[in-house]
């Protein structure tokens, strides 16, 4: 994870400008941040433990040359040695790093042989210490870097900076790194936004690749292959900028404005990719093996396919969670399409299971919100979620339209496209008046009730479990209560025993085949002494609290999610967490 924003430029830019751009990829990371500059011939390090949202250098600092960094940690504890950027022993080589050196440890180990001094226990610290040993035998900070980047492995990407020769490098080898350009000022960053104040003249560097700046020779950024350092051509593109500005509006957090924007991100996830939705239902219907994978919430996402294809289409499909996906690879082939699901489109573990199913000849294709993102450029299909851009690290309304897409392409499997739209603009409007501020009181006055508990259930059958998971997972990451779902019948094999008196048990209980199984639950439960808080389109006698959901068929998967994330984000606020940046957590996980 982590983000990366530097600059070099021939003139002086506001160092708040980088401070900026770095706010922009907080939701890479937020347990620490640091910046590098020079100003007025003399370095300047900043490191500081949390978010960079408050922090601001004095309004006069002014630098050519900037590298920042927003930590997500991976190795080493939260604390100012380990924030980056990390130098050199001879402080000559400033990194800033996102990704994994795999092999850090034995490099640390040579470098100390040779007396190297370390200062953190980040891998990315041999990094810097590795060019500076590179340095010794040969002056070409270029072919040093490239050296270096033969010697580890891993998920990567760095920018490095010459302190003497002003030169500066991004390597991308696995993490996203982008480049922007505004006259000769060159932005290098993990995501476009972070320079949309800037520029939105943008080139993308691919893995295996080099951007290298060197304004001491007037040169803009020369690309190259890593290893051969062979120049290579980049496209400069120019990105739509215009809807990537965000704000709260009058809302406390983003993820209350994102849960109630999900008033209308149904409907437009559906009607902006018919063509797309019914070229990757062809495609389905032509392979004989289909796989969804996911990881988190986009994971369950992709588990609820199993019961969508089912119930609509009577096809089979898989799902397996992306990290795992490696275990399986043996059963996959040409005769298979592997479809990922992803909010950011950065997630490794899921790019890295579609390298994969690339690899065995199978057909890749993505359901993603981020059209800016790997996943989409590496796909043979890409389907856009058009949720907007999600700010709150939980995901919510690219989560329902990413259900949206998928009813509508278990209808587009069987030609019944126009059918299933037809149903899934009616939920829209169903949800619509759901998503009312009497409907938000109510879940209010219920998460009031329950803060206080340390754990709880989610119970649901079908395509109800997954509901649950989602649910669970959510009540999780924002309040920190312990949650686990159940599939309805399955817990009084076992796990019924953690029920005591006021244990809090939340039942999915739509009007489906299901839901006198998911009731008799319930009373087996009540029974023990557990509280029942039912969603349900009726108020059954054995729920204790009763949340009314409309009745949305296949789209109760999206309909019963929605009040599970208010119920959450009430939580989190009775609590006084922070719902938009749980602790531990970042919106793109791009280690693995
Ligand atoms: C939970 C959440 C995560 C993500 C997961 C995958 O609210 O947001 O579980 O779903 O990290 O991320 P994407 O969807 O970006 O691949």
């Amino acid at each position: 994870m982590c983000g990366i924003f530097c600059f070099s430029s021939n003139e002086e830019i506001n160092s708040n400008t980088g401070v900026n751009g770095l706010k922009k990829l907080e939701y890479r990371g937020y347990d620490s941040f640091g910046a590098f500059q020079i100003n007025n011939n003399k370095e300047n390090l900043t490191k500081e433990i949390g978010e960079v949202e408050k922090f601001s250098f004095p309004e006069e600092i002014k630098t050519k040359y900037f590298l920042s960094h927003t930590r997500w940690a991976t190795h080493g504890k939260v604390t100012k040695e380990n924030s980056h950027p990390h130098l050199s022993n001879d402080s000559n080589i400033i990194i800033v790093h996102n990704g994994i050196i795999e092999n850090f440890q034995e490099l640390k180990d040579s470098l100390v042989y040779k007396g190297y001094k370390f200062k953190s226990q980040t891998d990315t610290e041999v990094i810097s210490n590795l060019i500076q040993e590179e340095l010794t035998t040969q002056n070409n900070f270029l072919q040093a870097t490239n050296k270096v980047c033969k010697k580890i492995t891993g998920r990567y990407s760095f920018v490095a900076f010459n302190v003497k020769t002003k030169e500066m490098i991004g390597v991308r080898n696995g993490s996203p790194l982008i480049v922007g350009k505004k006259g000769n000022s060159i932005f290098i960053s993990s995501d476009a936004p972070a320079f949309f104040d800037i520029t939105n003249t943008v080139s993308y560097i691919d893995d295996g690749q080099i951007a290298y700046i060197n304004q001491k020779l007037n040169q803009n950024c020369i690309f190259y292959k890593l290893n051969s350092l062979e120049e290579i051509y980049k496209k400069e593109i120019k990105l739509e900028i215009e809807n990537q500005k965000i704000h709260k509006k009058n809302f406390k957090h983003y993820m209350l404005k994102e849960i109630m924007e999900q008033k209308h991100t149904i409907k437009r996830a559906i009607e902006t990719n018919k063509e797309a939705i019914t070229k990757l239902a062809n495609l389905i219907n032509k392979k004989k093996k289909v796989y969804f994978i996911g990881c988190g919430t986009s994971a369950f996402v992709g588990q609820s396919s199993k019961y969508i294809f089912h119930d609509i289409a009577n096809l089979k499909t898989d799902f397996e969670i992306s990290s795992e996906f490696k275990s399986i690879q043996n059963f996959i082939d040409k005769d298979t399409i592997v479809i990922g699901l992803s909010q950011s489109g950065e997630t490794i573990d899921t790019i890295e299971a579609l390298e994969i199913a690339k690899s065995k000849g199978a057909t890749t294709a993505c359901i993603v919100n981020n059209e800016n993102s790997t996943m989409f450029r590496i796909c043979d299909t890409a389907i856009p979620v058009k949720a907007g851009t999600e700010i709150a690290v939980a995901s919510t309304k690219s989560t329902t339209s990413k259900m949206a897409i998928l009813i509508l392409t278990a209808y587009s499997c069987i030609n019944k496209q126009k059918i299933g739209f037809n149903e899934l603009i009616r939920n829209q409007a169903l949800i619509n008046d759901m998503l009312n501020p009497g409907f938000e009181e109510h879940i209010i006055k219920i998460a009031k009730k329950f803060f206080h508990h340390k754990h709880m259930f989610v119970i649901g059958k079908g395509y109800n479990f997954t509901v649950a998971l989602e649910g669970a997972l959510k009540i999780k990451e924002l309040s920190y209560i312990n949650t686990q779902a159940f599939q309805a019948g399955e817990l009084k094999h076992g796990s019924i025993a953690l029920i005591e008196k006021g244990t809090p048990v939340i039942a999915i209980a739509p009007n489906d085949c299901n839901q006198n199984d998911v009731l008799t639950s319930a009373h087996e439960i009540k029974s023990r002494g557990g509280v029942i808080i039912g969603l349900s389109e009726n108020k059954s006698e054995v729920f204790d609290e009763f949340i009314k959901v409309p009745n949305c068929k296949e789209g109760n998967l999206m309909a019963y999610t929605i009040p599970l994330q208010i119920f959450s984000y009430h939580l989190a606020n009775f609590n006084k967490f922070n719902p938009d940046k749980p602790r531990n957590l970042a919106k793109s996980v791009t280690v693995k």
